[in-house]
């Protein structure tokens, strides 16, 4: 079962060891420095992503200061634990949990053109381009 759990001085050190696959390093912050942003941007959400109590991955959400809309600024899963479901078990948990507030009706977020699993993941999810190219990263919309 999938779990999130915030981020606090039991599991700090252990989010911040969690790692990507090498060639997967230009798609995803260090979840330091992601941490380090949500201390200063505190609409910034960081959660951990557990599966049966042990810790796999990360991932941040916001309410975007510019559009006022969620979006979901990173996902990633260790190394270790990847192609096991987790990541899209985690994403199908936090679009329940965003979708809870009823006042907004999209999730976006965006991902490195090369990324094609991210992309696949997402598809599966039922996003879908939105039509823009920000900073490189193609951005895809979930209407709710
Ligand atoms: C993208 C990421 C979060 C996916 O997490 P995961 O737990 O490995 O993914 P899942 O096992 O839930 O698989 C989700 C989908 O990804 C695709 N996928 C999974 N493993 C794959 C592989 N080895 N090759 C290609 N596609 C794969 C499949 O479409 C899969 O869906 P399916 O199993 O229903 O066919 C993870 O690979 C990751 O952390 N990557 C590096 C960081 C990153 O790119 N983050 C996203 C930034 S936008």
């Amino acid at each position: 079962m999938i779990e999130f759990k915030e981020i606090d001085r039991n599991n700090f050190f252990d989010v911040i060891d969690l790692r990507v696959a090498e060639e997967q390093k230009a798609f995803v912050a260090p979840n330091v420095f992601s941490l380090a942003q949500a201390k200063a941007f505190p609409e910034c959400e960081c959660l951990a992503i557990y599966h049966d109590e042990v810790l796999v991955g990360f991932t941040m959400y916001c309410m975007d200061d510019d559009d006022k809309e969620y979006w979901i600024y990173r996902l990633m899963v260790d190394e270790k634990h990847q192609s096991k479901g987790y990541g899209k078990a985690a994403m199908e948990k936090l679009i329940e949990r965003i979708k809870q507030d009823q006042e907004h009706k999209v999730i976006y977020l965006s991902f490195e053109p090369e990324n094609s699993m991210a992309k696949r993941l997402y598809e599966k999810l039922g996003f879908e381009a939105d039509g823009r190219v920000i900073d490189g990263e193609i951005v895809y919309k979930l209407a709710y």
